[in-house]
């Protein structure tokens, strides 16, 4: 039996935001794999996410709580948004929905998920991985936000890449695979 490996030196707090699209599934494999390479991974999701995948599978690849309500309480004794937000060394959100784009890019915070992202540090170095559909993502009021994401935020974009996708077509706007979002974020 091998042991879990010794934490790395280069060993990160690192805060994945799920959003509610198909490509959350793709998320399951960079957790595991940033856990087992000895990072501190908590996950927090919308609501929308967990129709998708449950909380139990992040919850069981990373170790650690994992996050869907802001009236929730774990291991934080008061206003978790603000201390999930300062814990974070990196922060990614995948998959990013043009939702959760929209909402980031104009200061929204009606659920966990924008609140924690509204109260991040500037400094901290933030990514996002935007996945959906190519019609979503041609919409120019989708283009402004991602651009503002990047531009005005000063967010990483990964991705989106080009291929198949889940309504049966291929184009762009489908997410990154995990390996580049691990590659990326972890650099
Ligand atoms: C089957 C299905 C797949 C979806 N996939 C995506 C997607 O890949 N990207 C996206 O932006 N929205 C997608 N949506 C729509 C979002 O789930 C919806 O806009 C939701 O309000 C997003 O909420 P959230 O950003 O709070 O997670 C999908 C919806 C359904 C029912």
């Amino acid at each position: 039996m091998t042991a879990p490996s010794d934490p790395p030196a280069d060993r990160m707090n690192i805060l994945i935001g799920i959003s509610g699209g198909i490509a959350c599934y793709k998320v399951a494999t960079l957790v595991s794999r940033l856990a087992q390479t000895g990072h501190d991974v908590t996950c927090a999701m919308t609501d929308s996410a967990t129709r998708f995948v449950t909380p139990l599978t992040f919850e069981t690849l990373s170790g650690n709580t994992v996050y869907t309500s802001l009236w929730q309480h774990g291991r934080y004794s008061y206003a978790q948004h603000i201390e999930l937000a300062r814990w974070a060394d990196r922060v990614l959100v995948a998959p990013a929905t043009a939702n959760i784009i929209a909402k980031v890019t104009h200061g929204i915070c009606d659920d966990l998920l924008s609140t924690i992202l509204c109260a991040v540090p500037q400094s901290t170095p933030r990514f996002a991985a935007p996945a959906m559909n190519a019609d979503m993502l041609a919409n120019p009021a989708v283009q402004k936000n991602i651009s503002a994401l990047q531009d005005e935020l000063g967010y990483t974009l990964i991705g989106p890449d080009s291929g198949w996708q889940a309504c049966r077509t291929s184009g762009a706007g489908r997410m990154s695979e995990p390996d580049e979002l691990y590659d990326t974020i972890t650099k």
